[in-house]
């Protein structure tokens, strides 16, 4: 299978030039599954709640989902786009999953980052996975990478990739999602954007090297630090299916959740 992770620079705002600009950017490269960033086509730094209800979108109804199962129509791919959803008053930071010319579900971001707090209304839905054929894809975004949970509940649903839709700010990510593709055995795919936006009076830099690790930790691909582009890879989901650390370790066999629980 190729995965391909599409790593953008939004513009705040500015939804047709932004889905153009991912379209360019993937011109005739091929992959089986595209990964695009957290909020890639409005941009990230909303004002409050009510600039980012104005601008989210009805999923599967309104303009944005259609255009990536479009997308996916006319390249014959499955690809994961991290948006923002109006739900009746409520606004979701979600990350959607189409293939050719349908849409197939979502998530809805639960650890929200910062003043994404006052932005967003917290997810209401379970981590998912989603079988697309080629292999079983799980749907986390950005902060959720902070807890290990995340990742893992993913792994116990079945997941052999996790999609990580980013938009990324502190320099740890990356580091950590090495951790979550090993103790997990799965890949592990962030899509990440670079740029920056100005939103009272601070600017925010977005730190780029998205990255795909295996379940071996082994980073496959990083994108770059400060430029819009494409990186894919082939790869084999169905190791993910082999949960051995060690011939006598099987990762998720070898779990004692009866210890977990809190006193
Ligand atoms: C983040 O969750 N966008 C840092």
């Amino acid at each position: 299978m190729r995965l391909g992770i599409v790593q953008s620079s939004p513009q705040f705002g500015k939804k047709q030039e932004n889905r153009k600009q991912i379209e360019e950017l993937v011109g005739d490269q091929q992959a089986d599954l595209w990964i695009m960033p957290e909020l890639a086509l409005t941009g990230y730094e909303f004002k409050n709640h009510a600039e980012a209800h104005d601008v989210a979108e009805a999923i599967p109804h309104d303009d944005s989902t259609k255009w990536l199962a479009d997308f996916c129509g006319e390249r014959n791919c499955s690809a994961v786009l991290g948006l923002a959803e109006r739900d009746g008053r409520h606004v979701y930071n979600t990350a959607i999953l189409c293939g050719p010319h349908r849409y197939v579900g979502r998530y809805r971001k639960i650890h929200l980052f910062d003043k994404e707090k006052e932005r967003f209304d917290v997810g209401n839905l379970p981590f998912p996975v989603f079988n697309i054929g080629l292999a079983r894809v799980g749907l986390m975004i950005c902060f959720d990478w902070r807890y290990p949970e995340a990742a893992r509940a993913l792994t116990l649903r079945g997941a052999q990739v996790i999609a990580h839709p980013s938009n990324l700010v502190m320099p740890f990510c990356q580091q950590a999602m090495i951790t979550r593709a090993l103790e997990n055995r799965v890949f592990c795919a962030t899509a990440n954007r670079v740029g920056s936006e100005r939103h009272a009076g601070r600017t925010v830099h977005f730190t780029g090297e998205s990255q795909i690790v295996s379940p071996d930790g082994a980073i496959l691909l990083t994108a770059a630090k400060d430029k819009p582009q494409c990186i894919v890879t082939e790869m084999d989901p169905q190791t993910a299916d082999d949960k051995h650390a060690t011939p006598f370790n099987d990762l998720l066999k070898d779990r004692h959740p009866e210890f977990y629980a809190r006193q």
